[in-house]
């Protein structure tokens, strides 16, 4: 009842013409959540999926236009195979399971990240699911897979040398043609970045776009992550300043 009372009084206190435009996250702490409770590590990223898809209805319910979500870093591949190859699974079986529901919610789904080294059933799930939501208009489902943001950055450059060696390029360089090589050249710069799990580090996420987005960060895992924390979330962000650098 008091978490119902909370929500109940975050959404109202929300306006809904300075909700956030882009909400990117870094869902951590799927580990330490199974561990804690003497689960094998992939109970936790299993039950992270659960959290993904309150998340998604709740975020496109608030009128979010983008959420991106940290999927897969270029760092994970790292981690016991086993652990990966779980990792893997899941985006496939998330786009099985949740196609209709994306659907009648009018999601698009995307991804940033390097594709062509993700497993072929990956690919071909990521393809199919944009392919069957391209026509949707609400809310843009931004999977980052096999992503790191430095990565990203070389990827920029050097498809900008490449056009500017083919004379492809006119006049200078600036922030608006640069962004136009990066994964997010759609996309406008997240508003606000969550990270769960206390940690308080941005890990290779998006360090071109989140030059100037408000940072929120929680202790709670990502398993446990609730409405009532994306509300918090959500009211927080609304009552700061966004000064760009001017006073
Ligand atoms: C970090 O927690 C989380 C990940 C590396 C994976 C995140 C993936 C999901 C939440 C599911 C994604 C869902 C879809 C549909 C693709 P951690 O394992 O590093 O946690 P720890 O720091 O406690 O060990």
């Amino acid at each position: 009842m008091k978490t119902e009372q909370r929500e109940y009084e975050l959404e109202a206190a929300i306006k809904t013409e300075k909700v956030p435009r882009h909400v990117a996250v870094i869902m951590d702490g799927n580990g330490r959540w199974a561990v804690e409770k003497g689960l094998p590590r992939h109970e936790g990223h299993r039950q992270g999926v659960e959290t993904v898809r309150s998340v998604v209805r709740h975020c496109s319910e608030f009128g979010i236009k983008v959420l991106t979500l940290f999927a897969f870093s270029t760092e994970n591949w790292k981690r016991p195979v086993r652990e990966v190859n779980y990792l893997m699974s899941l985006p496939v079986e998330y786009f099985k399971t949740e196609l209709d529901e994306l659907m009648s919610n009018n999601v698009q789904v995307r991804m940033i990240g390097d594709k062509k080294k993700l497993p072929r059933r990956v690919q071909k799930a990521v393809d199919d699911g944009f392919e069957a939501t391209r026509n949707n208009t609400g809310m843009i489902l931004n999977f980052a897979l096999n992503y790191g943001s430095r990565q990203e950055i070389i990827m920029a450059v050097d498809g900008l040398l490449s056009d500017a060696k083919e004379g492809r390029i006119k006049g200078k360089i600036n922030e608006k043609t640069f962004s136009r090589y990066m994964y997010t050249a759609e996309l406008p710069d997240p508003d606000l970045l969550i990270r769960t799990s206390g940690e308080i580090r941005i890990s290779n996420f998006l360090l071109w776009q989140l030059a100037y987005s408000e940072l929120w960060f929680t202790d709670v895992y990502w398993p446990d992550f609730s409405k009532l924390h994306l509300l918090e979330a959500l009211y927080e962000y609304q009552n700061r300043k966004r000064r760009f650098g001017k006073v």
